[in-house]
């Protein structure tokens, strides 16, 4: 394969109030993890397919990702994370095989994104070799404040995005960015721009919203009820 998607999946999940590491968190049944990778291998072109996991799941995450790439499994690579996000990323980009031309980086928290916006991404890395990220726009009316906590401004909402994954980079200047970070960023995106590199936007799409707390959790099952047989 010329292109790898390297899903995050080492975070705790605090802000779930989940006893298990997010990843490995149920809905309706399957994990995750699980439903992140389903999404993953529904792609069009074969990809390869890095899990970063927390350490003491590396076991269950690689059978886990073996059974749902079935014959894909060839190209599935499993490895520790780190303690930020920025970290278990980079634990990801150090396992890439030879031959990738184009990296994507998705949360495993946004188990529900279609395999169309993987394809969107992967499509946009091509056409502009930068990088590309999904996002939507903005529903809420953002207000900037001061140290007090006093509002000072409105943001103008049209020139905003809330941004999703997978980001997708070409390999070579994402890695160099990686290589030159020297803060940590939020987003895969803003070390590729720190690094000088230009990032455009493709259109989200809402089923690929994070899971971060219980609130999020319920909108996941009603997505999996909804869409059971
Ligand atoms: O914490 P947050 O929800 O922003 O994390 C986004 C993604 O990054 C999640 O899929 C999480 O598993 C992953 N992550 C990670 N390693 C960390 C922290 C977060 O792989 N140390």
């Amino acid at each position: 394969p010329v292109v790898a998607v390297v899903v995050v999946a080492a975070g705790s999940g605090t802000r779930l109030g989940a006893a298990e590491p997010k990843a490995f968190v149920p809905v309706r049944g399957r994990s995750i993890l699980e439903h992140a990778l389903s999404g993953v291998f529904l792609m069009a072109d074969a990809a390869q397919v890095v899990v970063v996991a927390p350490a003491e799941r590396l076991e269950v995450a690689r059978e886990l990702a073996e059974r749902v790439a079935g014959p894909a499994a060839a190209h599935v690579t499993v490895v520790a994370g780190g303690d930020t996000r920025q970290q278990s990323v980079e634990a990801g980009l150090a396992v890439l095989e030879p031959g990738i031309e184009i990296v994507l980086v998705h949360d495993s928290a946004r188990a529900f994104t279609p395999a169309s916006q993987f394809e969107a991404v992967v499509a946009g890395v091509r056409a502009t070799g930068g990088g590309v990220i999904p996002g939507l726009a903005v529903a809420d009316t953002i207000k900037q404040l001061d140290w007090t906590g006093a509002v000072e401004r409105t943001v103008d909402r049209s020139q905003l995005v809330a941004v999703q994954t997978p980001q997708g980079f070409p390999r070579e200047g994402l890695l160099a960015a990686y290589a030159t970070a020297n803060e940590d960023y939020t987003d895969d995106a803003a070390v590729f721009a720190a690094a000088g590199l230009p990032v455009t936007v493709v259109d989200g799409d809402p089923l690929a919203f994070k899971i971060t707390t219980p609130w999020d959790l319920r909108r996941a099952e009603a997505i999996v009820d909804e869409n059971a047989p």
